[in-house]
């Protein structure tokens, strides 16, 4: 039987701001899946590291990863209005999901695309995002550095961002 719960969960509106960090099929392979290209690091390693990383801005983190698009689809909306902004690495559903592409259209909050290897040094289906040219910003092939770049970024743009009084 297939979970779809998704691992996710409905922001307290009186809490911190939150950066919202989704991370798509085969992600929860990480640190068995292809070591020579994806490292050794773990998911668990990248969502501690975004928690760290928001936490330096007095920001929470919310994280969501599942290997079906519309668990994801459902932590867009869910978060879409409230999070400061999004970090996506849609694994292969960037090659693909015009779906995810529509749902984080509407987002309040700027959306950074990462991926963990350089998808542009690898092969031609993974040239093409669905998710690039909505996105605020790019990080490709920084391995899981990638994702604290995007936090940092999204801290320096988004509207929703706290700000020094
Ligand atoms: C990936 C690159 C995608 O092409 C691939 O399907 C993934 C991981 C990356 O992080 O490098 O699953 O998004």
């Amino acid at each position: 039987m297939v979970d779809l719960a998704p691992r996710t969960s409905v922001p307290d509106p009186t809490g911190p701001g939150f950066i919202a960090v989704l991370n798509g099929p085969n992600l929860n392979l990480l640190g068995q899946r292809e070591p020579e290209i994806y490292g050794r690091d773990t998911l668990a390693d990248i969502e501690q590291l975004c928690a760290d990383t928001a936490s330096t801005f007095g920001l929470d983190v919310r994280c969501a990863q599942s290997n079906h698009e519309g668990v994801l689809l459902d932590a867009v909306h869910d978060w879409r209005t409230a999070a400061v902004g999004f970090v996506v690495n849609a694994g292969a559903f960037t090659h693909t999901s015009v779906a995810l592409r529509d749902a984080l259209a509407t987002t309040t909050g700027p959306l950074m695309e990462v991926h963990i290897s350089n998808v542009h040094a690898r092969e031609p289906f993974r040239h093409h995002s669905y998710l690039s040219d909505i996105a605020a910003g790019v990080i490709v092939g920084c391995g899981i550095q990638g994702y604290r770049f995007a936090i940092e970024r999204l801290v320096a743009i988004s509207p929703l961002a706290p700000r020094e009084a």
